[in-house]
């Protein structure tokens, strides 16, 4: 059987809600149902959490940021993807981690990192570092899936650029780790080698960045697991400063 066909406005609040959006602005529904065209789904308001968050401003700012994502049409990953990937953590985090885009896994559950190298990731999170997934926050460079899992596209990361930023700037994490050659290349504004990138601290916008290896490179290299280790003990003192 063919797959249940889900019209767009219908997998923009499908989006919405995987990134964990409770809420819509009007305007914002309105926008994405003219963007394709269609008439908008009701949003169902839900009860409003009993404790306030401590950084209102940055869930806030995170929640829209994820509505216009699930909304974009900014360049051509939009035409295959099932749902739009906008990261999801704690809006306070002190750790932040960018991966390079969705795969089959997150294009399918709107969610980053959940296929083989997201339970990687889990583990470093968990019993590597000692916290909890929910504790930190995972974004990635693009938002939508490259067809096949290549890598984006430079006119891809361009056209996604502005939302990791914003993100970043809602965020203001003590920390970014950046996993792979897509993230450390977009945060450091560099085309080194991750083996000549990793093992320093580097920068983004005052923020410190310590790039690692990807996950997905870790599943097929796990010798170089001992280095991603010492790399995130550096994200943890950092964090810990
Ligand atoms: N790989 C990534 O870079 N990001 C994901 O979200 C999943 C796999
Ligand atoms: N090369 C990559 O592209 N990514 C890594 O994580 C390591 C080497």
């Amino acid at each position: 059987m063919v797959a249940a066909m889900t019209s767009p406005p219908e997998r923009f609040l499908r989006s919405l809600r995987a990134a964990g959006v409770r809420r819509v602005p009007r305007g914002h529904i309105e926008a994405a149902a003219h963007v394709h065209a269609a008439p908008a789904a009701p949003v169902v308001a839900q009860p409003a959490d009993v404790a306030a968050p401590a950084r209102p401003d940055s869930a806030a700012a995170l929640a829209a940021i994820a509505t216009e994502v699930a909304a974009c049409t900014r360049c051509g990953l939009c035409e295959k993807r099932t749902l739009t990937v906008p990261g999801e953590g704690s809006p306070t985090a002190d750790i932040v981690f960018i991966g390079e885009g969705p795969g089959a896994d997150e294009d399918r559950t709107g969610r980053p990192f959940v296929g083989a190298a997201g339970q990687l990731l889990d583990k470093i999170i968990t019993a590597g570092m000692k916290l909890r997934r929910e504790d930190v926050f995972i974004g990635n460079v693009v938002k939508c899936r490259p067809p096949g899992n290549r890598n984006p596209t430079p006119d891809e990361t361009a056209a996604c650029a502005d939302y990791l930023a914003r993100q970043i700037d809602a965020l203001a994490p003590m920390v970014l780790c950046a996993l792979g050659k897509v993230a450390a290349h977009q945060l450091l504004d560099t085309t080194l080698s991750m083996a000549r990138l990793r093992g320093r601290v580097h920068e983004y916008r005052g923020i410190p960045v310590i790039p690692t290896y990807h996950p997905a490179y870790l599943l097929r290299n796990p010798a170089a697991k001992v280095e991603t280790w010492q790399d995130i003990q550096k994200v943890m003192e950092i964090a810990a400063s």
